[in-house]
């Protein structure tokens, strides 16, 4: 059965839609589309419907990737739909864990950031910051070893 992921963010219009579309390209450049599932959701409804946020878009169009994703919020139901509940910040971590039923799903989450980097925790938010092409590299770091450490883990 495929590994899944689930990158969450508050509003599901920026972070996690980036992440999503990075390690999407990611999984299908090492030849793993079927091993490796990849979604994303948002802890807020705010935005559910929506495409991604037009600027997130731009900078990963100018990176070469199209975000496709529509925002949807995180509901009980994907602890036991994702393997990986990957967030991108403590603020939403700490919803996802308050979200969780059990043990075994709150396991089942981490910080994107917690991959590539240590110290730095979060995510930072471009909704009003304006920070897309930073937050894309964060981003694009972070989900190149998250998927290192599938790899790893799950001998793929
Ligand atoms: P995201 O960014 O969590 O990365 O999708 C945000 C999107 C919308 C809002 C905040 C953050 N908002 O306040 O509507």
């Amino acid at each position: 059965m495929a590994i899944s992921v689930c990158f969450v963010c508050l509003g599901n219009i920026c972070r996690s839609p980036t992440a999503e579309g990075i390690m999407r390209r990611e999984v299908d450049a090492a030849g793993l589309a079927t091993a490796v599932r990849v979604d994303s959701a948002g802890t807020g409804a705010w935005h559910v419907g929506e495409r991604a946020d037009a600027r997130s878009r731009a900078t990963a169009t100018g990176r070469g990737i199209e975000l496709t994703s529509i925002a949807r919020r995180f509901d009980a139901t994907d602890f036991v739909r994702f393997d990986y509940v990957v967030a991108m910040d403590r603020k939403n971590r700490d919803a996802l864990v308050a979200l969780a039923p059990d043990g075994q799903a709150r396991d089942k989450i981490s910080l994107l950031r917690s991959y590539a980097e240590q110290g730095e925790l979060d995510v930072p938010d471009p909704y009003f910051e304006h920070n897309f092409e930073h937050v894309f590299d964060i981003c694009e770091a972070n989900c190149r070893a998250l998927l290192v450490a599938l790899r790893q883990r799950h001998g793929l």
